[in-house]
């Protein structure tokens, strides 16, 4: 794949980044913090292809980016505590963690099926776009899995090139690092991740305490959230064979042995395409999730590409629970 370079200065760029994410492809773009790789939150293989050229060996949750309040409202539930720090730092470099609202047209990927999703307003041309496509951008750093955060599109087309359409060029990022993350409880706020925006700020601004992950009883890193979508029965990962009434999560066009004896048959991609694979995911687990389904068998998913991140969440899904 060429990667095409455009500067926000060409009246085109815009317009070509639009057409792009609208279609579910990727668009590396400036932010104030660091170049995120965007893409329409709401479509499940445009995120997957996100996971894809970052070579990401499991799925976390990404941020996804707003124009404002009002568009964050449609996606998720937004308190009091979150309407008093987007006033303060909206647009800016301050990532809010929030309940999903019911029905949030974001896609489960982009969570990691969470029920909670990361929002920001971030300034500049990122918030531009998903308000003229009217929907959330996914966007984690612009970098390969494992190294560091770009802040140049020089940067990014190093790490990236050949794996994504376009990288938009709007200079050097102002803030460097990446955003500040707070998550609002009931009467504190839990500081997830640090950056520009500082504990103090967040303590003005909102009126409430500011605590550490750690000292927060039952909220822990998100790949380790038990909320992550453990579906209720037990999960048999690399079956080669199906027991009769197990249900079945499939992938690709053979048919696993004693398959006509499922209760039911998800097959995440007939064509074997990793990238629809991981897009389909955590609907599956999402459905097969019931308490009258006691036991998931999944068949191989090669490990090779996203094929890791995607046999990762289902060790994860498969774990013995706690
Ligand atoms: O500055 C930034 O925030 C950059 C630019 C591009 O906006 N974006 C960025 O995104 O750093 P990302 O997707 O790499 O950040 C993901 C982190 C996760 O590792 C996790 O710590 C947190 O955001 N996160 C996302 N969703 C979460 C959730 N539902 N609950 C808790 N933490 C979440
Ligand atoms: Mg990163």
């Amino acid at each position: 794949m060429e990667t095409e370079i455009l500067t926000l200065s060409d009246p085109a760029a815009e317009e070509r980044a639009l057409a792009l994410l609208d279609a579910g492809d990727l668009v590396a773009l400036p932010t104030e913090t660091v170049y995120g790789l965007a893409a329409d939150a709401t479509q499940g293989v445009a995120v997957a292809k996100i996971f894809a050229a970052k070579g990401r060996p499991s799925f976390n949750p990404l941020i996804c980016h707003v124009f404002d309040l009002a568009q964050a409202r449609g996606l998720a539930v937004v308190g009091r505590a979150a309407e008093d720090l987007a006033a303060a730092f909206w647009p800016g470099p301050l990532t809010i963690v929030l309940p999903l609202a019911p029905g949030s047209p974001v896609h489960p990927l982009a969570t990691a099926g969470l029920a909670t999703v990361a929002l920001r307003a971030p300034q500049g041309v990122a918030a531009r776009l998903a308000q003229v496509l009217g929907r959330p951008l996914a966007a984690p750093s612009a970098n390969p899995s494992g190294r560091v955060s770009a802040t140049s599109a020089g940067q990014v087309l190093k790490g990236l090139g050949g794996k994504i359409p376009l990288i938009l060029d709007g200079g050097a990022s102002s803030v460097g690092v990446e955003s500040t993350i707070v998550m609002p409880q009931a009467d504190h706020l839990v500081l997830l991740r640090p950056g520009l925006v500082t504990r103090a700020a967040l303590a003005d601004a909102s009126g409430l305490k500011v605590r550490d992950r750690a000292t927060t009883a039952g909220v822990t890193a998100p790949g380790q959230l038990a909320s992550h979508y453990a579906p209720a029965g037990r999960v048999r990962l690399d079956a080669t064979r199906v027991e009769p009434g197990e249900y079945l999560i499939g992938f690709g066009p053979e048919p696993v042995a004693g398959q006509e004896l499922a209760a039911d048959v998800i097959n995440l991609s007939p064509s074997g395409d990793p990238v629809e694979a991981a897009a389909r995911l955590f609907a599956a687990l999402a459905a097969f999730d019931s308490p009258d389904i006691a036991a998931i068998a999944v068949a191989p998913i090669p490990a090779a590409g996203l094929g890791e991140a995607i046999n990762d969440r289902l060790r994860r899904a498969a774990a013995p629970r706690t």
